[in-house]
């Protein structure tokens, strides 16, 4: 079985919502997500993400924050990442050998025209960083041939 791991700083907002966006999409991939900091460990999903995500019956409150580690690229197949900030943060941390794919969330999703997932968390639009995800989940399930 394949497993993805999506990143983004806190793994509270985008990173989390990827999963929730993911797992129902695509139930044959096992999924995880992580934060490239510390900050929140051991923290449910922020609530205004929650309660955007379960407008769009989306459920995420079972996801607890956790902090990306070395081990991720022997765990995982594929390390999928909200921004740059993200990408350079996980790729510092690359062991000599590894050689899992470290790819941008943002350039799957069709039509939007941006690189990455800005944070809602900063920009408070939870709804607007959901359609991004749930475009880009899309986009990831088509490159992984589940259509
Ligand atoms: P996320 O958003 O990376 O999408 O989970 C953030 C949440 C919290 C913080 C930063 C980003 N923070 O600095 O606390």
């Amino acid at each position: 079985m394949q497993k993805i791991l999506f990143v983004c700083l806190g793994n509270i907002c985008r990173s989390p919502a990827a999963e929730a966006i993911f797992r129902v999409q695509y139930p044959e991939v096992e999924t995880d997500s992580a934060g490239t900091s510390d900050y929140h460990v051991g923290e449910p999903p922020y609530g205004a993400m929650q309660q955007a995500a379960a407008k769009r019956g989306i459920a995420m409150s079972d996801l607890r924050a956790r902090q990306f580690t070395r081990r991720d690229f022997q765990d995982f197949d594929l390390i999928v990442v909200m921004d740059r900030a993200n990408q350079r943060a996980v790729e510092a941390l690359r062991p000599a050998g590894a050689n899992t794919p470290v790819m941008l969330f943002a350039p799957l999703a069709a039509g939007f025209g941006t690189d990455e997932v800005p944070d809602p968390y900063y920009s408070r639009d939870f709804s607007g960083c959901l359609d991004l995800l749930e475009a880009a989940a899309e986009g990831l399930k088509r490159q992984l041939g589940g259509a």
